[in-house]
Parts: structure tokens; C-alpha cells; sequence
């Protein structure tokens, strides 16, 4: 099994748990899901499996990367850089280690830019592994630090612990009705 069939196991498990801890339910037809950043060809497929399986439905997937050529010829794809407000609307919003190759200081940009692209009933996850110590290409995520600095902004952001590879944190927002 190499990295990326591992990676699908643990996105897997991440997702279906958080959808069934906030309970979301889709309530747009196609549900709209934009994927931030994604490092290799073959996570378009695997995101676009689990989150049909998991809201029982086909969904609409977008994936915004700020260099887009080494997911050249997949669907979906569009070149931005999340730190940016987004060009449209969602119904999900999914990061998955996205955060930690993002400068400390525009991380909460990237959450911002997240929960206000979010359609009604929306929700945002973005998955930390911050157990692992940083390599030295990357940044540490302060996850409390993030939830306090949105909520200085009126954006709710609950941290979500898993025990999942190892203890994973997640992020999450959710637009109300
Ligand atoms: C999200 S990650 C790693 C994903 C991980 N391998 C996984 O399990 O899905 C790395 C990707 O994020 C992209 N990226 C980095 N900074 C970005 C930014 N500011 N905006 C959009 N994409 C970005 C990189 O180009 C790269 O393709």
C-alpha cells in the first residue's frame, strides 16, 4: 500500500466522522465541493469517491491550487491561491494538511476565505495532522489560536479532535440557515 492508498483510508475515516458529528445534510442539488489543494493526480478521484459515498449523491468538485500543473487534464480543477477570497459558492469546503504550507500569519485567511464562501447549511473542514512535528519546509498551525482569532471576527470555528492516525485536529465552520 503506498502513501496516497494510505491517505485515502485516513481522508475516509476523517470525512465520514465529521459529517456525522455536525450532522450535515446536503440540502443544495448538485452539492458543490471545493478541495484546497491537492499535491497529487490521483486525490481528484479519491475525494470525489468519499464524498459521494458518504452524501450518498454525485457531487460537484471544484479544486482550488495555487500551481495547477501537475493536476493538468483532471476535472474540476481551478488555479487559486486560498489565501485569496474564492471566485463562488459551496456547500463543503475540505482541506487536508493544507495549512501547514501556509505562512502562520495568513492561515486565518485561508479559514476566512473558507466559511464566507460557504452556501447556507454549509461546512468548512480543514484536517491538522499537528501532532507531527513541522518539517522545515513547513509551518506549525495553532489550531486554538485560529479558533480565537475568527472568533474576534463573529466566525464560530469549533476545533474537533479525532483519534484517528495518530490524534488528528480538524477545523470546522458552519454557515447557519
Ligand atoms: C494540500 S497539500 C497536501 C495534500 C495532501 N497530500 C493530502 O493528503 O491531500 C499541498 C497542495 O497545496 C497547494 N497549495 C499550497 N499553498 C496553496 C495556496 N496558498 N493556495 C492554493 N493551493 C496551495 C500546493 O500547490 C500543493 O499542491
Amino acid at each position: 500500500m503506498d502513501w496516497v492508498d494510505k491517505r485515502e483510508r485516513v481522508k475516509r475515516h476523517i470525512v465520514h466522522n465529521i459529517l456525522e458529528i455536525t450532522r450535515f445534510t446536503p440540502t443544495s442539488n448538485p452539492v458543490k465541493i471545493v478541495v484546497l489543494g491537492a499535491s497529487d493526480k490521483r486525490y481528484i478521484e479519491i475525494h470525489r469517491n468519499i464524498f459521494r459515498e458518504v452524501i450518498k449523491m454525485d457531487p460537484e468538485m471544484t479544486t482550488f491550487d495555487i500551481d495547477t500543473h501537475h493536476l493538468a487534464g483532471e476535472e474540476g480543477i481551478v488555479q487559486h491561491d486560498v489565501t485569496k477570497p474564492f471566485p463562488s459558492s459551496f456547500d463543503i469546503v475540505f482541506s487536508h494538511s493544507l495549512l501547514k504550507f501556509i505562512e502562520p500569519e495568513r492561515q486565518v485567511a485561508v479559514l476566512r476565505n473558507s466559511h464566507n464562501s460557504l452556501k447556507t447549511n454549509g461546512l468548512a473542514m480543514h484536517i491538522l495532522h499537528c501532532v507531527d512535528t513541522p518539517r522545515r519546509w513547513q509551518y506549525k498551525v495553532d489550531a486554538d489560536k485560529m479558533v480565537s482569532k475568527l472568533a474576534e471576527e463573529n466566525i464560530p470555528c469549533k476545533k474537533i479532535v479525532l483519534d484517528i492516525d495518530n490524534g488528528t485536529e480538524v477545523l470546522v465552520t458552519q454557515k447557519g440557515r
